[in-house]
């Protein structure tokens, strides 16, 4: 079954430099241990190593963008060859001088496929600029940051809301400060499923979708700029300044590097579709996926399909983690009696979710 996607959106170059799915919440999901066999959608790489974290005995990434892929080969690369205040100068968590991370690049290059090499090596301003930044959806959002941000809110602002403060001090300083009439126009603009479709994403990953798409993400950015803490929200931070300040995703903090270093052996990738790969390869029985909100660019009888393919490579107790962005996918009713919802974990991990424009987490059990 050739993935539904890849026949209408064109995927050659990097969409995600980033994964901009939260990983603590996934992490927390997936409860991996280990002997689990796992299976990540591989995206940029970054939640794909989260998972290698914890030590299970296997991760298997898939793609089907090989620009993706070349993402997580650079990262594998970097954790391999970096150190960890190198690796977030390489991918611009922090402030590095473009000839810098030229140099660090530099050192990785060797442990590249011949094709990543030949990727990265075509684009040095996307590693100057630092790799993290190198997707269409983050220049969509540097878009936001250097050309709408400054209409709407001043620096002193922006700084004063991305601070540790209350919970009743971010709710006041929301309604009083940030709530603005400019903020409310410009944000519903530049978020439309025009401008986001045209910029951000692809017309096409809205093609099932019918939701109000800014009304939703107004509504959510409100969320985790005030339920939520922005000073220990990377997503929120990256958005805002382009960099991390006080939070890192979980694959870039500090105590998770040398986990992810020592465990490098056992993850493996393929540049294939999802469906192709459940389809064709001989995999093992797998514990837990990681499916990143793949179904959504799926019709539901195509998700359907997929989710067959999914609890038949899957064990009894094996996981399954996703989210909805725009369009609602959860197992449907007649497969009840093969997958099982865990809704008050997923609900209280979704309340938790830092990456905050999603409509939902879901995590569904193989019976
Ligand atoms: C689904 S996208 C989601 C990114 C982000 N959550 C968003 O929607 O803005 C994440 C990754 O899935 C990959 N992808 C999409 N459909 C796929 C499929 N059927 N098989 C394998 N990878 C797929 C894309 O290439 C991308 O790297």
């Amino acid at each position: 079954m050739p993935a539904e996607i890849a026949q209408v959106a064109d995927f050659s170059q990097i969409r995600y430099a980033q994964c901009w799915e939260d990983a603590d919440i996934l992490l927390s999901a997936l409860d991996i241990q280990p002997a689990h066999i796992c299976l990540s959608v591989a995206s940029a790489g970054d939640n794909t190593l989260a998972m290698l974290s914890r030590s299970p005995k296997k991760v298997i990434a898939v793609d089907l963008n090989p620009a993706q892929i070349a993402c997580l080969e650079l990262r594998v690369a970097a954790y391999r060859q970096l150190s960890h205040p190198e690796l977030l100068e390489l991918i611009g968590s922090v402030p590095a001088a473009p000839a810098a991370r030229i140099n660090l690049y530099r050192r990785c290059r060797s442990h590249l496929s011949a094709a990543s090499r030949q990727f990265w090596d075509e684009r040095p301003n996307a590693i100057a600029t630092g790799t993290g930044s190198a997707g269409k959806f983050e220049r969509y959002l540097t878009l936001f940051r250097r050309y709408i941000l400054p209409l709407t809110h001043s620096r002193d602002k922006i700084a004063q809301i991305l601070k540790s403060l209350t919970p009743e001090e971010r709710q006041t300083f929301y309604t009083q400060h940030w709530n603005n009439w400019q903020w409310q126009l410009l944000f519903r603009l530049f978020f439309s499923r025009f401008v986001l479709g045209r910029f951000g994403r692809d017309p096409s990953f809205f093609q099932y979708v019918q939701a109000g798409v800014a009304e939703h993400l107004l509504e959510r950015t409100r969320y985790a700029l005030t339920d939520l803490n922005p000073a220990e929200n990377p997503y929120l931070q990256w958005i805002a300044t382009g960099q991390h300040l006080t939070a890192l995703p979980c694959a870039l903090r500090p105590e998770n590097f040398q986990p992810i270093r020592a465990n490098l052996d056992r993850l493996e990738w393929h540049c294939t579709p999802l469906e192709d790969f459940l389809e064709t390869s001989p995999i093992p029985t797998i514990d837990r996926y990681n499916l990143s909100n793949v179904f959504e660019y799926m019709s539901p009888h195509n998700y359907h399909r997929v989710l067959e393919q999914l609890i038949r490579a899957g064990r009894p107790g094996s996981r399954l983690a996703y989210w909805n962005l725009l369009a609602e996918r959860r197992r449907p009713e007649s497969m009840a009696n093969r997958l099982r919802p865990l809704t008050e974990l997923s609900s209280h991990l979704y309340r938790q979710d830092k990456a905050f424009f999603y409509s939902a987490f879901i995590l569904e059990e193989i019976i």
